[in-house]
């Protein structure tokens, strides 16, 4: 591999962007970026003032970041076109972009992108809950998801490895059943429902003519294995142990990342923070140890620490200067937490200013 330095660009991405074409063209493996959302918002950091005496600290704030635009929509859009369009070339033949935004303007990015890479590469709108209290409305109802956009260049050659979620009560509910093994589910190896009417052919297997949905070898092997239940009335079934399932498999409905609160340990202030355990769940799916990993609006650094934390090579940039130090601040106090301490060697980085 070359000699690598991770970096942290503070400029407009699209320089950035355009400055790595050259250096970086089909290199980068995973581009989550979370922009601005045409909010019509001026964002900001709230970090402890120094208070009197007599007072408690104050929180101050200072903005970061405005999600104004005094064009509307058409500039905002025009605005995420300009850099979108060039991040394609950056990705790798089997590389992958996660946009994250929400109600705002998600329809209009979808067509937008669906254009850029082609409506073919469109792989997930993932919807994360973002907030366990949504505001009550008088109109409609209170909004409590962000969605993920995920392209990929190619579908033809991008792949994602299984996520799972540690298991809850409702999913360890049917695992009903146990024998010396441990726990089991049954599950059906005969047609059900629709699958039955689609001309599926019936043979007999031990005993029971039915349309069953595996061939006669496997059905033997996994009778020899001991995986065939027989139910008391003489129907087969095939046991699934818990300890062969690592967990529930995740889907596009992410309820399982909760939202940043002041409370939460890797809370910086900063008030469009994500959670890390969101994007190391992008970056684990999506790329291996070694890979590039960018974020060209990386606010408070989340895609940077969490690239750092899963051995990827990264590269972040954002336009505010507030950013950039609480990025830099917060990589510096990676390796003092417990989970950090593994990671010395991939929170180095180059800064490059003024881009
Ligand atoms: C929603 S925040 C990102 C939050 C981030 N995901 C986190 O976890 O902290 C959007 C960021 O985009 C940055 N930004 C806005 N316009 C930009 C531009 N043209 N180039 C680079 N960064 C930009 C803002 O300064 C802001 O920090």
């Amino acid at each position: 591999m070359p000699s690598w330095d991770n970096r942290i660009y503070h400029g407009d991405c699209l320089r950035v962007i355009n400055v790595l074409q050259d250096e970086l063209r089909g290199q980068i493996r995973v581009i989550y970026i979370d922009p601005p959302f045409f909010t019509g918002t001026d964002y900001t950091v709230k970090h402890k003032g120094i208070g009197s005496r007599s007072e408690a600290p104050r929180l101050k704030e200072t903005e970061t970041y405005s999600d104004k635009w005094e064009g509307g929509l058409t500039e905002y859009l025009e605005f995420m076109k300009k850099r979108l369009s060039v991040m394609k070339p950056l990705l790798r033949e089997d590389g992958s972009l996660w946009v994250h935004i929400d109600w705002h303007v998600s329809h209009y990015i979808k067509t937008m992108l669906d254009e850029l890479f082609g409506y073919a590469n469109f792989v997930n709108e993932i919807v994360w809950r973002r907030t366990n209290s949504p505001k009550a409305q008088s109109r409609g109802f209170g909004s409590q998801h962000d969605v993920i956009l995920l392209y990929a260049k190619d579908a033809a050659q991008f792949e994602t490895k299984p996520v799972y979620r540690p298991h809850d009560e409702r999913s360890l509910k049917p695992y009903s059943y146990d024998d010396e093994k441990g726990r089991f589910r049954l599950i059906e190896i005969e047609a059900q429902g629709i699958q039955r009417t689609e001309g599926r052919k019936q043979f007999e297997w031990r005993g029971r003519t039915a349309p069953y949905l595996y061939s006669r070898e496997t059905l033997d092997r996994w009778w020899d294995e001991g995986l065939i239940y027989t139910s008391k009335n003489d129907r087969y079934s095939k046991k699934q142990y818990l300890v062969d399932i690592p967990g529930v498999p995740v889907s596009d409905l992410w309820l399982d990342i909760a939202p940043i609160q002041g409370a939460s340990k890797e809370y910086t202030g900063f008030l469009t923070q994500k959670p890390e355990a969101l994007v190391k769940r992008v970056i684990e799916s999506a790329s291996n140890q070694g890979d590039i990993i960018a974020d060209f609006f990386a606010g408070s650094g989340t895609t940077a620490v969490a690239a750092a934390l899963t051995s990827r090579r990264w590269i972040v940039s954002d336009a505010s200067e507030v950013a950039v130090k609480i990025t830099r601040e917060r990589l510096k106090q990676l390796v003092h937490r417990p989970d950090g301490a593994s990671c010395v060697n991939d929170i180095g980085y180059k800064m490059i200013n003024n881009l």
